[in-house]
Order: C-alpha cells, then sequence, then structure tokens
C-alpha cells in the first residue's frame, strides 16, 4: 500500500500529469484529499484549499466536443469528442470530466465518434413499466459501466421529467406519471450509473414536459402542486440515487429560467433538500452570469457552442470584481464539483477505455424487455404462440425483418451493427431514424423453427391482407417515431399504419399487433386485434425478447407506468399550439391539473381513458386477497396476500393507492413487484411513502399531513382496486 502511495506520489511531481490510480489509506501529506477515509465533502474542501482561481474557473465550464461546433473555436485537447468536456488539473491529480449522453446508453450518434457503437436500453418507459428498481439499477449500471469503459466519468443520464403532455418528443427518455414509481425507477437507474464509477445527471429540472417552444417557454404552476408532482418526483430519485449532479432545463418556470430560478435552485434543491452536488446547465440553457450563479448554478455547460456567450468566464470575473457574486459563492461552485467527482470515485477508478462484455450488458437490455413490455389485450388467449402447433405466421410492417426503431435526439444510441434502416429522414437532427439491427422476424423464425413465417413490409395493405388471410395468425408492427426537441402533432399512428391493421385484422382475426412507440397513440382498430403488446422503443435484444414475450417463453408483467388516453380530447391541454408549425405561445399552464398529473387527472374529473395507469396482462392470473393497514403515526404498512392462481410462473405487481380527505383521486403510495409459481402464495407487507398521505405546505415549506380518514386500496391497477381500508390519521407535520 505505501509504496504504491509513493509512487503515485513521485509520478505526481516529476511529470505534473498523473492522476491517482489505486487509492492508499498511507496518503502523502501533499495531497491529503486523497485519502478515501475522508467523506467527499471534506476531500474536496482539501483540494479546493490548493486551487488558483483560474484553476477554479476551469470547473464551472464545460466545452462542447461534437463536431458540429465553429470551426473557430476548436474544443480544447483530450475532449473525447462527445456532448461535455471540462479540462482536469494534472498538477492536483483532478480528472478531466468527460460527458456523454445520455439515458439509454452512450450516445454515439456523429456527436461522437464515428464508428463507436453501444448497447442499447429500451425506451425509459420499459423500465418504469416494469415496477422493478432492480432492473432499473442493472440498466443503469450496464449503461454507467459501458460509459466508464469508453472514457466517460459524467453520463447525462437520469430523465425524470413528468408525462404531463402524451404527445412529448422525449416521453421515451422518461418514466411515465407518477412521482412515487419514477422517482423510485430513475432514482435506481441513477444508483446503478453511479455504481459505476460515473456521475449521473438527473434531468431536466425542472417542468421541462415539452418539447415545443422548450426554450422559450414560460410553464405557470402553483408551488403546491409542482412540489406534489414533478418535484416530489426528482425529491425521491435524488434521495434515492444520490446522483452527483442535476440538469436545470431549458424552459422558464413562472417568471425565471430554470437555470437561474432561486426557487427551484436554492430553494428547493439546495435547501429544502440539501442537495450536496452541482447543477449543470442544459446545453443553452444559461442565460447569464450573475444572476444565474447567486440562483444557484454550478456549472456553464458547452456555453461557447450553445449560449449567447461564455457567462462563467470574463462576465462572472466582471461580476466578482463588482461585488455582484461572492467569492465564496464561486468555491461553493466548485466545492460542489469536486464532492460529486470523490463521492461517484472518479479519481480513484480512472474512466479508460477497456473491454466492455457486449453479451452480458446486451442481456441486461433483453431482461429489461422482458420485464417491462406490457400485454394490453389479450383475447381468448391468442397469445401467447403455441410453438409446437404454430401452423402459417404473417410478420407484417415496421421494418420487422430488419430491426426495432429507436426515438431521436441526444439521447439516441447507435448498436453494433449500426442502422438498419438507413436513409430514413430526417437524416438531420433530431434525426438520424434509427432501426437498431435486432430483427423480430428472424427471432421468431429461430423460436418457431417448424412454423412457415412470412413478412410483408405493409406499404401494399392488399398484399399484406392477402398473406394474413392465408396465415393461421398475423403479427403486424407499428410504430411511431418521436424526437428530442418536437412533440407529435396528435396521438395517431403515421402514414397508413391504421388502415394497415384494420385490413389485416378483418383478414384474419388472429392479429397480434406491436406497438413500438415513444408514448400512447390511439388505436381505432382495437376491438378488431386479438391481442396488442406495447414494446415502446424495444432496445438491445428486442428481436429474441419479443418473440418469447409472443410465445410465451417469457410471460408478460409490464404495468403501464402512465395513463393511455383515447384521444386527445380528454387530455388537460387538448391543443398543443407550436407543435408541427405555428407560432408557439409564451407561457404554458400546468396549473389546469396541477399536481393531479395522469391518473389522478382522469379520476379527478370522471374520465375514463383507454388504458389506466398501472394497467397490464399475463398469460397467468393472480389473486388479491384482503388487504390490512396498521399506522404507527403518519407510517404506513399494507399486508396482502398474492396468489399466482393460473398455471404459467408470472410476476404480479402490488399497487397500493390512497385517497386523501377530501380528494377526488387516488395516489399510489406503495409498490412492490413479485415473481410468482403456479399455485404460489406470497404474504406481501409494504410501507407506504408518507409524502404521498401529505400536503406540502407553502407557509412552513414542510410535508403536513391532513387529519382524517384516508382510503388506502390495493390492486392491480389504478382501476382494479379492491375493497378500501379506511384509516383515521392525526393531522401533522412530517
Ligand atoms: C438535451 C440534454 C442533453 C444535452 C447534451 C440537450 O439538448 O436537452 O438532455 O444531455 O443536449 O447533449
Amino acid at each position: 500500500m505505501k509504496a504504491k502511495a509513493v509512487t503515485a506520489l513521485r509520478c505526481a511531481i516529476v511529470m505534473g500529469m498523473c492522476t491517482w490510480v489505486g487509492a492508499s489509506l498511507a496518503q502523502p501529506a501533499a495531497q491529503p484529499w486523497s485519502n478515501v477515509s475522508l467523506a467527499p465533502d471534506a476531500r474536496a474542501r482539501l483540494l479546493l484549499a490548493q486551487l488558483t482561481q483560474d484553476e477554479k474557473f476551469q470547473l464551472i465550464r464545460s466545452y462542447y466536443g461534437g463536431p458540429d461546433r465553429p470551426a473557430n473555436n476548436p474544443v480544447p485537447k483530450g475532449s473525447l469528442g462527445s456532448a461535455g468536456y471540462v479540462p482536469g488539473i494534472p498538477r492536483l491529480g483532478i480528472p478531466a470530466l468527460q460527458e456523454s449522453d445520455a439515458g439509454l446508453g452512450v450516445a454515439s450518434s456523429d456527436r461522437i465518434r464515428a464508428g463507436h457503437y453501444a448497447t442499447p436500453l429500451p425506451a425509459g418507459p420499459v423500465t418504469a413499466a416494469s415496477w422493478d428498481p432492480q432492473v432499473a439499477f442493472r440498466g443503469g449500471a450496464m449503461i454507467g459501466g459501458e460509459a466508464h469503459s469508453n472514457g466517460f466519468n459524467v453520463l447525462l443520464a437520469g430523465g425524470i421529467n413528468l408525462m404531463r403532455e402524451p404527445r412529448n418528443g422525449r416521453n421515451f427518455e422518461y418514466a411515465g406519471e407518477d412521482p412515487l414509481l419514477a422517482g423510485a425507477i430513475v432514482g435506481a437507474a441513477v444508483g446503478g450509473v453511479e455504481s459505476a464509477h460515473v456521475i449521473s445527471t438527473i434531468k431536466h429540472y425542472a417542468l421541462n414536459d415539452q418539447e415545443t417552444a422548450r426554450d422559450t417557454i414560460n410553464v405557470e404552476i402553483g408551488e403546491q402542486a409542482m412540489r406534489e408532482s414533478d418535484l416530489l418526483a426528482f425529491e425521491l430519485a435524488i434521495e434515492r440515487g444520490k446522483p452527483g449532479s442535476v440538469m436545470c432545463s431549458y424552459n422558464k418556470l413562472n417568471g425565471d429560467w430554470a437555470c437561474e430560478n432561486d426557487y427551484l435552485l436554492n430553494q428547493v434543491l439546495k435547501r429544502d433538500w440539501h442537495y450536496p452536488g452541482f447543477v449543470m446547465s442544459d446545453w443553452g440553457g444559461t442565460h447569464s452570469a450573475a444572476k444565474a450563479v447567486n440562483a444557484g448554478l454550478d456549472q456553464e455547460s458547452a456555453g461557447e457552442v450553445f449560449d449567447k456567450q461564455v457567462y462563467f468566464d470574463a462576465p462572472l470575473r466582471d461580476a466578482l470584481a463588482k461585488g455582484e457574486v461572492k467569492q465564496a459563492r464561486v468555491d461553493d461552485m466548485v466545492l460542489r464539483i469536486l464532492r460529486s467527482m470523490f463521492a461517484a470515485g472518479v479519481f480513484e477508478h480512472p474512466a479508460q477505455p477497456s473491454p466492455i462484455d457486449e453479451v452480458a450488458n446486451l442481456a441486461v437490455a433483453r431482461q429489461t424487455l422482458e420485464a417491462g413490455a406490457v400485454l394490453l389485450r389479450n383475447q381468448q388467449g391468442l397469445l401467447p404462440l403455441d410453438v409446437g402447433k404454430l401452423g402459417s405466421v404473417a410478420v407484417i410492417g415496421a421494418h420487422a425483418d430488419k430491426g426495432v426503431l429507436a426515438g431521436g435526439g441526444s439521447s439516441l444510441v447507435s448498436a453494433k451493427g449500426g442502422n438498419a434502416v438507413p436513409g430514413l429522414a430526417p437524416a438531420g437532427w433530431p434525426g438520424p431514424v434509427m432501426y437498431h439491427p435486432y430483427a423480430p422476424l428472424k427471432a421468431l423464425r429461430e423460436a418457431a423453427p417448424k412454423a412457415n413465417i412470412q413478412f410483408a413490409e405493409g406499404n401494399d395493405v392488399a398484399a399484406a391482407a392477402a398473406l394474413a388471410a392465408k396465415s393461421d395468425v398475423a403479427v403486424v408492427f407499428v410504430q411511431k417515431w418521436a424526437a428530442e426537441s418536437v412533440d407529435a402533432t396528435d396521438l395517431s399512428l403515421p402514414d397508413a399504419q391504421n388502415a394497415l391493421v384494420a385490413a389485416v385484422a378483418k383478414a384474419n382475426p388472429r392479429t397480434v399487433v406491436v406497438l413500438e412507440n415513444g408514448g400512447p397513440v390511439t388505436m381505432p382498430w382495437l376491438d378488431q386485434v386479438g391481442a396488442v403488446l406495447e414494446v415502446w422503443y424495444p432496445g438491445g435484444d428486442a428481436g429474441h425478447a419479443i418473440a418469447d414475450l409472443l410465445t410465451g417463453k417469457v410471460n408478460p408483467s409490464g404495468r403501464l407506468p402512465l395513463s393511455w388516453p383515447r384521444d386527445v380530447s380528454q387530455l388537460p391541454r387538448p391543443a398543443l399550439p407550436g407543435a408541427g408549425g405555428g407560432t408557439p405561445p409564451a407561457s404554458v399552464d400546468y396549473g389546469i391539473e396541477g399536481a393531479d398529473v395522469g391518473y389522478r387527472w382522469y379520476q379527478s374529473r370522471g374520465i375514463k381513458p383507454l388504458f389506466p395507469f398501472g394497467y397490464g396482462l399475463s398469460y397467468t392470473s393472480f389473486s388479491h386477497g384482503s388487504l390490512k393497514v396498521s399506522a404507527q403515526g403518519h407510517q404506513l404498512e399494507a399486508t396482502l396476500e398474492l396468489s399466482n392462481t393460473g398455471t404459467r410462473a408470472g410476476a404480479e405487481v402490488a399497487q397500493v393507492y390512497v385517497q386523501l380527505p377530501g380528494a377526488k383521486a387516488r395516489r399510489l403510495a406503495a409498490f412492490t413487484k413479485v415473481n410468482l409459481q403456479p399455485g404460489e402464495h406470497r404474504q406481501l407487507t409494504i410501507p407506504l411513502e408518507p409524502r404521498l398521505l401529505a400536503h406540502f405546505d407553502t407557509t412552513t415549506h414542510r410535508w403536513v399531513v391532513p387529519g382524517g380518514s384516508y382510503s388506502v386500496a390495493e390492486g392491480h391497477s389504478s382501476a382494479e382496486l379492491g375493497t378500501p381500508v379506511v384509516v383515521q390519521l392525526k393531522p401533522g407535520a412530517l
């Protein structure tokens, strides 16, 4: 141990450029911050004391590394050419920060090295639909590990904007509409990334729930409403996952840019939540020096390319000289960055190019889809397809012979093998439209080698219907591409896909529809088809997972992390002005639904969506035993027995909802997912999250439980609940 420390010290002094590789408890006095037995804050303070003012300024801004940057403004040497780069300080062993997008894997479009590939996770709603934080953790650890093995120590991963707007082009990066579920899932994913010694970046803070006019729009919402919805999701995820950084968003919130919003950054994140990490701006999200810094922004991202000017250099130095910003605040910014680096272990575990276990990582992606695909409809046991008896199958549409669709924008991952369907428009941002090369057709043929499986592209509706008519079963793949920076103008499937499904179903009622989409779509043909399987953008090795789900090797166990509206007329804002063109409005009113996002909106208005939040079918059946609720002060526990009453192994989610005194809607307050063998019973005890029993009091800034009768109910979805148990609670602050 000692020898190692001495060698490392010599290396630092003589070469002036070594980073600390191996940690040692016997630390040289010259670099006491290398002592891993000290807390990250203490280490950061020791290191901060060594920095010159210029070095501090070096750490509080990042550079853009992508190829589409101004020629007269070259990226500093050392950048890997990704979304963000902060040069290191070799004399003190501070490694550079190499930042890569994003939440579904190491992004590798033309923004990063040509020829680079990574393992794509399925879309965020798939992970959320697993209702299993362990699945989310494994996914986060996998993409974090790949980032680390590519030399990255910051992943811009941790998307958690709630689905207020089903047309939002980035819903596929997020985790649905519910604060508890999203908080648990994204928190676990963030924890997974950090476990790989990579700083995770929860984003986009906050209320950036639509892409239309994302960098001009002012979101209007009351304090209580946001604390009980979008901010609660962040609060829970930050608590659970401990991300090293938070990315503030493009939009304004109640009049101030999110990245210079004192309420969001100073008051909520840093004061109320005691967040010790740093806040980085979204790319183009910094609008000032003094105001942003004093409001709590710690690092300006890629300002030389995306902001009007680099605010966190000359303008900030001026503001400091004029006394508009205090030196202590600049020190705090640096301290937070260093602290997150120590907390994630980026000093002791330098990110360096190293081999990746592609097979194991692909298995993580595949298992995520197997846990999160949602069976939305299954008439007369059409699914699972019986491989032994399967005669002929028509596979139709969505390039299922070549691959599976991915969402577009900065999160896009290029999988090994590249784009299976190159050349689709748009080729430029937020494209390219990418199909990952995991073809369901090939996988189905492997799963059912004796069956006669033919493919029709689906462009020729009559030909597809003719193939379906002469097949035992038709499996129609339909898709809707979604991408960052654009919202959908409506919820319909594009092109002639509705006509295609209707014609195929008419030709053969034994029609299964597989959906590849970023969010809910209308299904005018729903009553005519036998089964619908939702796989969203299904990611790595999706073909095999889809084949196993369709043939019953894997029993679907995903449950919707979002409500599925019948059409836009059911939404709080049926119109989305500015989407698809036209002048967008200056502001959007999220006070319409307030904290009642998703199912709470539908319940409070007595609206029945097409599929409720929490919904999903299985190839087996479950019974939910009677619910008991015990209370110790404001700590509630739900106890019940879950049984698998069918003939196949499967997983069920116990979902516990609570209705506060006087409320019209219920709130998810606890859940757990269990695997059950046929005939197996399991006794479950699940603690309820106390903040879901409370209101956020804007005067005292505390969660306060109103006194009165609480109705607690458990069931299979938000709309299929057993007999409620009523519990009396005394009023009080948490
Ligand atoms: C996106 C972020 C992303 C950043 C860097 C922005 O346009 O909103 O999510 O991390 O670009 O690529």
